[in-house]
């Protein structure tokens, strides 16, 4: 059975935009595939963030992966600080990257952009995330467009390695979902919705109150035509908008355009409006049940056990090929 694998940081309740570009994508494919799903805290602190209360994120961030759908019998649920594998594999890693390829990292580019103290971990922060995933030889990686060229990374760093030691790692694939690659901010459709945002009306969040997320929708920015039609160019907010309906209908472009050819804008964002909440007050449901009651932690036992022999084993293979003393 082929192996899924993704991650997502604890750094605040998560956007629409995570919810689509991974985890959506995660419970897609949970019956097909042997998945891995983790809490990227080690990641999260790449970037100083002031409050950050990793212990109580991560617990929230468990809860509504449940909520979303994420079956505990499916999926190996798991904490990355909880599996020091992950920071040894990447060190050897590290040392099978070059310099010139983490400078050339977007993510990288725009978060030190302008900064004089960013950390070094910030800027091997996409050989941590290849070691989280060839650890467990993963095959798959569903995560949002922004990401893929960590995954690109983490191909090379793996297929590098193969070359110069033997078959060693899976090289793995992005799997990115067609429409929803990138949901983009309400406001300032282009950039993308993202947690640390700045005004929060542009983002919507998986525990926002229903009546806030339609507010949030009926003001989104679009545009000074009156058709709804996709053209991420000219009308990136009509747009953004489709993407979004899309992804939770699962209707294609054209199916929507044709559903809303003659509509007004109002018309459309309402019935954006109504599915966006209708997905998420399922979810909201389920989220309190999930973080009152008891699983979590067995959940998160069984996930480190058996995440820290997979890891250890791979990474004692690792060691031997490279000649480590053992
Ligand atoms: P994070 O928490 O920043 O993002 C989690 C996932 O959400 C996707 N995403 C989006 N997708 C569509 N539209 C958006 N506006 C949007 N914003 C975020 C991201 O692409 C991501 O898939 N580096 C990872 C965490 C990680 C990881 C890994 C993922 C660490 N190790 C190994 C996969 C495999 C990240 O960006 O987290």
């Amino acid at each position: 059975m082929k192996r899924m694998l993704t991650g997502l940081q604890p750094t605040g309740v998560i956007t629409l935009g995570n919810y689509i570009g991974a985890i959506k994508q995660m419970v897609k494919y949970q019956d097909e595939y042997e998945s891995f799903l983790f809490v990227a805290d080690l990641h999260a602190i790449t970037v100083p963030k002031e409050g950050l209360n990793l212990k109580k994120n991560t617990k929230d961030l468990i809860a509504l992966y449940l909520a979303c759908g994420i079956d505990p019998k499916k999926n190996t649920i798991f904490v990355q600080s909880q599996n020091e594998y992950h920071t040894n594999l990447s060190w050897v890693l590290e040392c099978n990257t070059y310099f010139g390829e983490l400078s050339r990292m977007h993510q990288f580019k725009e978060k030190s952009k302008g900064k004089e103290n960013f950390t070094a971990g910030l800027f091997t922060y996409p050989v941590l995330m290849a070691s989280d995933i060839i650890i467990y030889d993963a095959d798959y990686v569903p995560v949002g467009v922004d990401q893929k060229q960590h995954v690109e990374i983490a191909r090379d760093v793996a297929q590098r390695f193969n070359n110069k030691y033997g078959d060693t790692f899976v090289v793995p694939e992005p799997v990115i979902s067609t429409t929803g690659t990138k949901i983009m901010d309400l406001l300032d459709p282009t950039k993308k919705m993202s947690k640390s945002s700045e005004n929060q009306n542009g983002v919507i969040r998986l525990l926002d109150e229903p009546e806030v997320i339609r507010k949030k929708i009926m003001r989104a920015t679009t545009d000074s035509e009156m058709e709804v039609r996709y053209d991420e160019e000219n009308k990136p907010g009509i747009s953004n908008l489709i993407n979004i309906y899309a992804s939770l209908t699962g209707k294609e472009i054209k199916e929507i355009e044709e559903e809303f050819a003659g509509s007004n804008y109002g018309t459309f964002k309402k019935a954006v409006a109504d599915v966006v909440v209708s997905e998420i007050e399922k979810i909201q449901e389920r989220y309190n049940k999930y973080l009152n009651g008891n699983e979590i932690d067995e959940i998160l036992r069984n996930g480190a056990n058996k995440t820290r022999l997979y890891a250890k084993a791979k990474y004692e293979a690792v060691k031997n090929k490279i000649g480590f003393y053992n």
